[in-house]
């Protein structure tokens, strides 16, 4: 996900049981053309695999160059976007506009699989729109054109966000390839996954929003498909640890500056149903410092329940800098 899944949240729901985690998609123009911004966006690290980094483009030679250097900085899978309905990436003939040209799709997903060694995977969406589903037709063309498995978000292009992922639809997908289908959309915990599985008859399930605020979702939905218990989420005190961890990821990966404007957005979902959450994202745009953040940070999982983080000075993982 675009501004959300880059290397600190990767590491932290791999913590919980992530299988394969993806980066944020990445213009391949911009990539070719050495944009700082975007490798960092798709930077890891040997411990970090499975690893898909999510390309998008529609020029066949730029998506085949960008791939090339995702696989040499370290990617284990390349996926093509062929589901983003962003205007500004769909004007350009990428994203879920690949889905309406299956000429282009398919030259683009073969002209990838022969520039690389590692596998390629295609993320799409049902079609352009209700009128024109033709996702299990572009499935069997990216199998076709050499892709080693498809993820596919139960919505049409023109749905957006909107109404509910249909994950019956993904079984006709299913059917007509024989490479792994992932199901995506709306999966929100255990339930939705064990549902989704079920309907959809996909070997694999995909999770986006589910885990903002929440990683620890994986090792949920992990334990209720073994098991049929319900693990819960994780005590408070635990949550605080899991919160004050991504913080500090975010400061070793971005630096104290840029880590803390972007840690405030995934704290603000951290909180969210907690006591006190409202008054907390409001002083989260108050604070300056990573100490500033942390004492509200504390006093926020404080207020839930009687325990006390003893800070310890000889911590290496207490937040330095200010
Ligand atoms: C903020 C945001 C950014 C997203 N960025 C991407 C992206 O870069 N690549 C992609 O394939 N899908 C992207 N998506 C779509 C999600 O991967 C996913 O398909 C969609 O949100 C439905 O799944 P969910 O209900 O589990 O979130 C994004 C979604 C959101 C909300």
């Amino acid at each position: 996900m675009a501004g959300i899944t880059d290397y600190p949240l990767r590491s932290i729901v791999r913590e919980f049981g992530a299988g394969l985690t993806v980066s944020e998609m990445v213009s391949s123009q911009a990539l070719v053309h050495d944009n700082l911004r975007s490798l960092t966006m798709i930077r890891t690290a040997k411990e970090e695999s499975p690893l898909a980094v999510q390309i998008f483009g529609s020029d066949p030679g730029t998506m085949s160059r960008a791939a090339k250097i995702a696989e040499s900085l370290g990617a284990t899978i390349v996926d093509i976007n062929m589901g983003c309905p962003q205007h500004k990436v769909v004007k350009s003939g990428a994203g879920a506009d690949l889905m309406r040209n299956e000429l282009l799709a398919a030259r683009l997903i073969e002209g990838v699989v022969k520039a690389i060694s590692i596998p390629v995977s295609v993320k799409i969406r049902l079609g352009w729109d209700h009128r024109s589903i033709n996702a299990s037709r572009i499935a069997k063309v990216a199998q076709d054109s050499g892709a080693s498995l498809v993820t596919v978000h139960a919505r049409t292009r023109s749905q957006m966000f909107s109404g509910k992922a249909d994950w019956s639809a993904i079984r006709e997908i299913k059917n007509a390839v024989s490479i792994p289908v992932i199901a995506n959309g709306d999966i929100q915990g255990p339930k939705d996954a064990r549902l989704c599985l079920e309907v959809s008859g996909a070997d694999g399930i995909m999770i986006g929003r589910g885990v903002l605020g929440r990683p620890w979702i994986f090792e949920q939905i992990l334990y209720f498909l073994k098991t049929g218990n319900d693990k819960g989420a994780p005590g408070i005190e635990d949550q605080y640890g899991v919160a004050k961890r991504h913080l500090e990821y975010l400061i070793d990966f971005y630096g104290l500056s840029r880590g803390l404007l972007l840690s405030k957005r995934h704290l603000a979902y951290y909180s969210r149903g907690l006591r006190g959450s409202a008054v907390f994202r409001e002083a989260l745009n108050y604070t300056k410092t990573a100490n500033e953040l942390k004492r509200l940070l504390i006093c926020l999982y404080e207020t839930q329940g009687p325990w006390r983080p003893i800070p310890n000075p000889g911590d290496s993982s207490t937040i330095t800098g200010s």
